[in-house]
């Protein structure tokens, strides 16, 4: 489903130039939890957001679902990646001005979805992670763990084949961290989405199917 070949990504500032990324090569199959690991600054982040086409890499191929990018228009990119990924990030991103239905009904803006049916599947989604009773609320009115269940339901309101999750419990403690990994373990199960997964957290990684460590832009397993 995924697959990314010889990829390097190099940052390149006046002063310094950072190899981030050093050949790395990946296949994640359709239906798989994946999660990587690996000390700060070690290109977790540069690596999920390469495979979720938000960032090119300077070397390499990625393929999603047989597909490759290269001629993909940024317009053509965006369309893509709006119906095949979600995203969550550590620090929620929500819209503040905007309700959690709201938020959650982002995702749909961009594509042929009728007002009625974008609240339809936005309250489904919110069921899904046990908001339903939420919807109206604004996030500064939730809690850490709600914030990112309301991320998780803007992730997942478009039925994305794919998840690509960068440290989504950073910022819970333990008991909202499993609640959300817990949800994100039910979707791999129940809807068979493919799901990778940055974390700190050893024991979130022992619950996924497979562990990729990386090291200096370099993996190590
Ligand atoms: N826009 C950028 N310009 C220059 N260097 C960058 C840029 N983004 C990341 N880097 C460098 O690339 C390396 C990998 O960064 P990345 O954010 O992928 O690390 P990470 O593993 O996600 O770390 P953390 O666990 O702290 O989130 C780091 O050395 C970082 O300084
Ligand atoms: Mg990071």
């Amino acid at each position: 489903m995924i697959k990314l070949s010889q990829i390097e990504k190099v940052y390149t500032t006046k002063t310094i130039e950072t190899l981030a990324l050093n050949n790395i090569n990946l296949d994640i199959m359709k239906g798989e939890f994946v999660s990587i690991m690996g000390p700060s600054g070690c290109g977790k982040s540069t690596l999920l957001n390469i495979m979720g086409l938000l960032d090119d890499p300077s070397t390499g191929q990625v393929e999603i679902n047989g597909e490759s990018f290269a001629r993909f228009s940024d317009k053509q990119l965006a369309k893509f990646r709006n119906n095949t990924i979600g995203f969550i990030f550590q620090s929620y991103h929500l819209i503040n001005d905007l309700s959690v239905i709201d938020n959650v009904e982002l995702p749909l803006l961009y594509r042929n979805v009728s007002s009625s049916e974008r609240r339809k599947l936005a309250s489904e989604a919110l069921e899904k992670v046990g908001l339903a009773n939420r919807m109206k609320h604004f996030p500064s009115q939730l809690s850490g763990g709600q914030k990112q269940r309301v991320a998780i339901a803007r992730a997942i309101v478009g039925r994305p084949q794919i998840i690509l999750a960068d440290e989504p419990t950073g910022n819970l403690d333990s008991v909202m961290g499993n609640e959300v990994m817990d949800i994100l373990l039910k979707l791999n199960e129940q809807e068979d989405t493919t799901i990778v997964m940055v974390t700190h957290d050893e024991s979130m990684a022992q619950k996924t199917h497979r562990l990729i460590r990386l090291f200096d832009g370099s993996q190590v397993n």
